[in-house]
């Protein structure tokens, strides 16, 4: 049994800004990645085409800016250099192939312990620790609603995670199910590599450009959230047109009350708008019945699909391993309290990156986090 001081589980963006700080302030961790890579989910699991959807100057970690000459929308490719430019910068050592299984608060010896597995040579580990990081992410198991006669479709059926291009796709018919980013852009791909592409749009959604969402986070530091939105709905109305009669309703609140209150984000605009406004891509209901290839939507209509790809999000498994938790997480693994309280629970348990705020709120986790746990060592000793 290894005896350390910090312990946290994941080596993604969140997992790496919390080893960066408390890098910064000398107070040694472990951290532990059950992949074979740090950031796995933009390495393995994220489309070819995926840029950051926010501008550089809201996605930089701590201690560490983006390259001058970086574009204003990094790429994946530079974005999974950047963490890997990180990593080297402040010697974080992940310890991959190890998949924490439990954790649980002991009482008497006022520390967490915890089982993980080494996936590769199957062996378990034991760790003691004073502090405890779950940083395993908001991501981390694909979400696939349950639709009867799913598992009889004969074609190909895969999560967003999974897809990389359209390329294998030209000339098929192909249906997204989900409007988030990740399905408005792999729609767009789609429709871009010849698939005859339809979406499911359930939910209201706010359309916006990325230009437009930048100039919105940089007014509301100046202005309150409600009159920034309202100059966004107005300006995406001129830009984008009427897009109910398409199929596309909006939300009542505007989408940066609506991000700080639900999480909910905007979607980005990568010209899928467009598309739909062209008939190029077209918009459905709900998904009532999977009969063979044949859909059935709600209000009755069908068509045959070769192909679905489910943007359906992901869920948190924090709960799998984590006992003791209460404090922190809900039972969907997600924090119980509210932004900016979220991120501290009791007994030494934190968590980074859950809050639904993307790179700027892992920022702030790995930094609130870092401090904590130096106010609460030094309270010890001195
Ligand atoms: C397609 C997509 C695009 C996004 N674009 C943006 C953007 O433009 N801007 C922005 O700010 N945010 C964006 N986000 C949101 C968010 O910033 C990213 O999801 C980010 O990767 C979250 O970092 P994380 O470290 O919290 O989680 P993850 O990146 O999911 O990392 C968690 C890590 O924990 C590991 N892990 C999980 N369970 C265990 C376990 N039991 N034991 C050991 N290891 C474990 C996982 O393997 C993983 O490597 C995007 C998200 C997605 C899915
Ligand atoms: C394209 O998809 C739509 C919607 O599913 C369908 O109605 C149409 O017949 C398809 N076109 C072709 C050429 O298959």
């Amino acid at each position: 049994m290894e005896e350390v001081v910090v312990l946290i589980v994941g080596a993604g963006p969140a997992g790496l800004a919390t080893a960066a700080c408390l890098n910064q302030l000398s107070i040694p961790y472990v951290i532990l990645e059950r992949e074979d890579c740090s950031a796995s989910l933009w390495r393995n699991r994220a489309y070819d085409r995926l840029k950051l959807h926010l501008a550089k100057e809201f996605c930089e970690l701590p201690y560490m800016s983006y390259p001058v000459d970086a574009p204003t929308y990094i790429p994946k490719t530079q974005f999974v250099k950047y963490l890997d430019d990180y990593v080297e910068h402040f010697n974080i050592q992940p310890k991959y192939h190890t998949a924490v299984e439990s954790s649980a608060y002991e009482k008497d010896e006022k520390c967490w312990s915890i089982v993980a597995r080494d996936v590769t040579k199957c062996t378990s580990i034991s760790y003691m620790a004073k502090f405890l990081v779950v940083a395993s992410g908001e991501n981390s198991a694909a979400n696939i609603p349950m639709i009867p006669g799913l598992e009889d479709f004969p074609g190909v059926a895969i999560h967003s995670s999974s897809y990389k291009s359209g390329t294998q796709y030209s000339g098929k018919n192909v249906l997204v199910v989900g409007c988030g980013n990740s399905g408005m852009e792999i729609a767009y791909d789609l429709a871009s590599h010849g698939a005859n592409t339809s979406i499911v749009i359930r939910s209201p959604i706010h359309v916006m450009t990325k230009e437009l969402i930048r100039l919105g986070m940089t007014l509301a530091q100046y202005l309150p959230l409600k009159v920034v939105d309202s100059l966004l709905v107005m300006m995406a109305n001129f830009i984008f047109g009427d897009l109910l009669r398409h199929g596309i309703t909006s939300p009542k609140m505007g989408p940066l009350v609506l991000k700080s209150e639900t999480g909910r984000s905007a979607v980005i605009d990568v010209g899928t708008a467009g598309l739909i406004k062209k008939g190029v891509i077209k918009v459905l209901g709900g998904i009532t019945k999977i009969t063979g290839k044949t859909i059935e939507f709600e209000g009755g209509s069908e068509s045959s699909f070769d192909a679905i790809v489910f943007s359906t999000g992901y869920k948190s498994t924090a709960n799998n391993w984590l006992k003791d938790g209460e404090s922190m997480l809900n039972s969907d693994g997600l924090p119980t309290k509210e932004f900016p309280n979220h991120w501290k629970g009791g007994n030494g348990l934190y968590c980074a990156g859950l809050a639904r705020r993307g790179l700027a709120g892992i920022a702030m986790d790995a930094r609130n986090i870092a401090n904590d746990i130096k106010s609460t060592i030094d309270s010890i000793f001195n």
